[in-house]
């Protein structure tokens, strides 16, 4: 086995860490505990942009779309996407604020089984060696037999001693990894987990009620998010869950999802008209921001927000709530499904 270390050193501090052959130049920070920045692991947000000074890394999505042509043509890479092959020295500038709870581990672990969510969601488990120790709502990266790239799930359960690792992943048409997950995969099978990751996390600070938005394969983290509000939260303010889909087909059984459903006000949507009429739908229509807007009345600005799924609807929520309703950032926490 090839043992070679690499060490890295951060630029303008006194900080360095170590990143084994073959490791990931952001993760390898996280592990070993320092605060660099980042947001989804997988080369779209742009936020692990780094400098590299000295040394070499392999680069592993040179297009990936977190880098715009004016970052490429200054040599700006991404964290999250490169392995160094060397000793490096490069420049980024890490904050405390990167650091989350449960400092992030590399694992293997075991597919158990899966569970029908929706016609193209599956909730799949893996057990690994216990506990299983995260914080609601955030994500980990799946590397799976015969995969050649990571893609991020987030958890779908909540932190336990069983060692369980819960992730309710969407079908994608042709999608490399997710194809895998739901065709490929045979209970016995052994991944490897890299995690927890992410800052869209529950905070158990409830003066404030709790509002969970989601779409599509956004529903696991803000399903473990309600279910952690519902049962350890030191406080009994509300818990609102709202969630859009295409069609009626495309919308969970919450009863089954949350472990304490009478304590959340689920509210949910479906966006397609035509799929609405096909199902005699008599629900709640439109986007999901706009059933945020029509169904949670008083001052928006007083809640704490927590968001999943697709870039564009992330992008329209944060912008409704932040522009027509001033709530401070510091109160929403996303995640963008890249
Ligand atoms: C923080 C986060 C949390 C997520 N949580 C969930 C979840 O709980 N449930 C869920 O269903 N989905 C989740 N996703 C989306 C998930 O990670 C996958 O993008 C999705 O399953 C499609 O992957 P695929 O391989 O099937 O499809 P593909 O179409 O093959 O891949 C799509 C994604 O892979 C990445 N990608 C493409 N090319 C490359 C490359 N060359 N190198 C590296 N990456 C590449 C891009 O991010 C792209 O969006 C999450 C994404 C993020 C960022
Ligand atoms: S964390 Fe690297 S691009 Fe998002």
């Amino acid at each position: 086995m090839n043992t070679t270390v690499h060490t890295i050193r951060i630029a303008g501090s006194e900080v360095s860490y170590p990143a084994g052959e073959g490791d990931n130049l952001l993760r390898a920070g996280l592990r070993a505990g320092i605060g660099l920045p980042y947001e989804c692991n997988a080369g779209g947000c742009g936020s692990c942009k780094f400098d590299l000074l000295s040394g070499e890394v392999e680069e592993l999505w040179a297009q990936a779309p977190g880098l715009s042509a004016k970052d490429r043509a200054r040599g700006r890479r991404l964290a999250c996407q490169c392995r160094p092959l060397t000793d490096c020295e490069i420049k980024i500038r890490p904050a405390p604020a990167y650091l989350t709870p449960t400092p992030p581990g590399l694992f293997e672990a075991e597919f158990v089984g899966s569970r029908i969510v929706t016609p193209d969601i599956r909730e799949f488990r893996f057990r690994a060696p216990p506990p299983a120790s995260f914080v609601p709502g955030q994500y980990a990266l799946l590397e799976l037999p015969g995969a050649d790239q990571l893609r991020a799930y987030s958890m779908s359960n909540l932190p336990n001693a069983a060692g369980d690792w819960d992730f309710m992943v969407r079908k994608v048409p042709n999608g490399r990894v997710s194809t895998l997950l739901f065709d490929a995969l045979r209970p016995g099978d052994r991944v490897r987990i890299d995690g927890p990751l992410g800052l869209a996390h529950w905070r158990d600070d409830t003066d404030r009620d709790v509002v969970c938005i989601a779409g599509g394969s956004g529903l696991a983290p803000i399903v473990s998010i309600a279910n952690a509000a519902a049962l350890q939260s030191s406080t009994r303010r509300p818990i609102w869950l709202f969630y859009g889909g295409r069609g009626p087909a495309d919308l969970p059984s919450f009863d089954e999802c949350l472990h304490a459903a009478s304590r959340v006000r689920v509210q949910a949507a479906v966006s397609d008209p035509q799929l609405a009429d096909a199902h005699g739908w008599s629900g709640e229509r439109g986007f999901v921001h706009e059933l945020v807007a029509r169904n949670l009345a008083g001052d928006l600005a007083a809640h704490r927000y927590y968001l999943a799924g697709p870039p564009p609807m992330i992008e329209t929520l944060v912008r409704m709530l932040m522009v027509e309703h001033r709530v401070p950032a510091t109160q929403i926490h996303y995640d963008r499904f890249f």
